[in-house]
């Protein structure tokens, strides 16, 4: 039973919204930028502030938040693969702040994780952080100190690198989508960490926005036209599952790492917290038409996210040829002959069956563990702080299988940091297309094989991406020496 909600929500009132899950939308329109000679250095400037944001339109009053430049999402850093840049980040909050560049594969340093890469960046201080761009794709940004509130207030931004032969488009257009817990008073509730969300499936707020913003505005078609639409999920934990009616989108590629052209499984893009997926839309629908984008992930909440709304003039007549593959970018393939394999199982949570597990060196049990405010475990040990004993010390340039359990009544989108891998199999099956991911979405009592070159010396984060949950202690480090 799905329900389709109105579009115009925030016209007839927000807070009629509240009760159910609101959605909206706006378009992203961006010209690929000319060709930069490679190697060339390229400066950003991205200041965390304290703002205001109409995230629920211009009739309605702006909201406090926290923002990258005084914007949500923050500035887009958009450079063409090989460059490098020099990101010069200013932290204006009151706490403490790092910079991840989620998806990225940086040297260890720049990774962005408090005491574990980098002291953390105090309030009022500026800090450089400058890396190459090895892979071409759709990457994010996120401050990894305190994330549930500093991303929950609104601290993110894409990173598009454009490949050196991009796919040939009429249009590349940016969705970040998110969600906010909003008050009756019209702003972002201050409860960031309550442990029910804390030991359920994280924070999903009671409105979600697209590029900021939950104004509709729907995305323009012209007939023949073909746009990539890159899609990244910023939200703490909520899970989209897009349905495009009415038209046949092809996933081109997975957190930024090019797949064979294919339709979505079962006809919905899935993107767990901090995932991307590129798909390319043809624009096959009638002259003056519209066309709902649903999110039907939450079935009793599906709700009609935005509207891909067609001109009168068509584009062109026939669609363009189907030359969908995306050039792989260079990562090193695993030696799935040699491989290493090691078991990792994500433990805890309403539901679950961990009953102990080891909090800074002691054994304690769930009651105690939810008192300290945590609730998950990594192979029986409840992470505090970022700076952990390794799980697993990998030998650098050497093959690794992973094979993650989720031993839990809740999905766990888990990303490692450095490194891409390829997810080989799900439930002990091959998947079919070896997909390469940094985040890899696994569902309830299910688990999924990643491997992948240990080829990125250093100490780097593995956590899940709800981030209420890897604050709660479902996070670990590995190790590549
Ligand atoms: Cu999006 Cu540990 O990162
Ligand atoms: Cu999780």
């Amino acid at each position: 039973m799905i329900a389709r909600q109105p579009i115009a929500v925030t016209r007839r009132g927000f807070m009629a919204t509240l009760a159910r899950i609101g959605a909206f939308s706006l378009l992203g329109t961006r010209t690929v930028s000319a060709g930069v000679p490679n190697n060339s250095l390229r400066e950003f400037e991205l200041q965390l502030e304290p703002s205001t944001a109409p995230l629920l339109g211009t009739e309605y009053p702006k909201v406090n938040v926290w923002a990258f430049n005084g914007q949500i999402p923050g500035t887009e850093i958009r450079v063409r693969q090989g460059e490098r840049v020099r990101i010069a980040v200013t932290n204006r909050l009151d706490q403490e702040t790092t910079v991840h560049w989620h998806g990225l594969r940086v040297p260890n340093a720049q990774d962005g994780v408090p005491h574990l890469t980098q002291k953390p960046i105090p309030p009022g201080s500026r800090y450089m952080y400058e890396f190459d761009c090895l892979d071409a794709g759709t990457f994010w940004y996120h401050p990894h100190t305190r994330s549930v509130e500093q991303v929950g207030r609104g601290l993110y931004g894409a990173f598009i690198v454009e490949e050196r032969k991009p796919l040939d488009v009429d249009r590349d257009v940016v969705w970040v989508l998110d969600d906010w817990q909003f008050t009756r008073a019209g702003q972002l509730s201050d409860a960031f960490y309550n442990l029910h969300d804390v030991t359920h499936g994280g924070q999903i707020g009671n409105v979600v926005s697209l590029n900021g913003t939950t104004d509709t505005l729907p995305l323009r078609l012209r007939g023949g036209e073909r746009v990539r639409l890159r899609l990244i999920n910023a939200a703490n934990a909520r899970i989209f599952a897009l349905n495009f009616t009415g038209h046949a989108p092809r996933v081109v590629a997975y957190d930024g790492q090019p797949v064979a052209p294919h339709a979505p499984v079962d006809d919905h893009v899935v993107l767990g917290p901090a995932m991307r997926v590129d798909v390319i839309i043809d624009a096959t629908g009638e002259p003056g038409k519209s066309y709902p984008v649903r999110d039907t992930f939450y079935r009793r909440f599906a709700y009609e996210l935005t509207d891909l709304v067609y001109d009168t003039e068509p584009l062109r007549r026939k669609p363009l040829p189907d030359s969908l593959a995306l050039v792989p970018n260079p990562l090193s393939e695993p030696d799935l002959k040699a491989m290493q394999t090691h078991e990792i199982r994500f433990q805890g949570g309403a539901m679950g069956q961990m009953q102990h597990a080891k909090l800074n060196g002691r054994l304690v049990d769930i009651r105690e563990m939810v008192r300290a405010g945590k609730a998950w475990a990594v192979n029986g040990v409840v992470a505090d702080g970022h700076v952990l004993d390794p799980i697993l010390t990998l030998q650098r340039g050497r093959s690794y299988r992973l094979t993650l359990i989720n031993d839990t009544a809740w999905p766990h989108p888990i990303h490692l940091h450095g490194h891409s891998f390829r997810v080989i199999r799900r439930n002990d099956r091959p998947t079919a297309r070896n997909e390469w991911q940094d985040t890899v979405l696994i569902p309830p009592r299910e688990s999924a094989d990643i491997a992948f070159v240990a080829d990125n010396p250093g100490d780097w984060m593995f956590h899940c991406h709800i981030l209420e949950h890897q604050e709660a202690g479902m996070m670990a480090v590995i190790r590549v020496a």
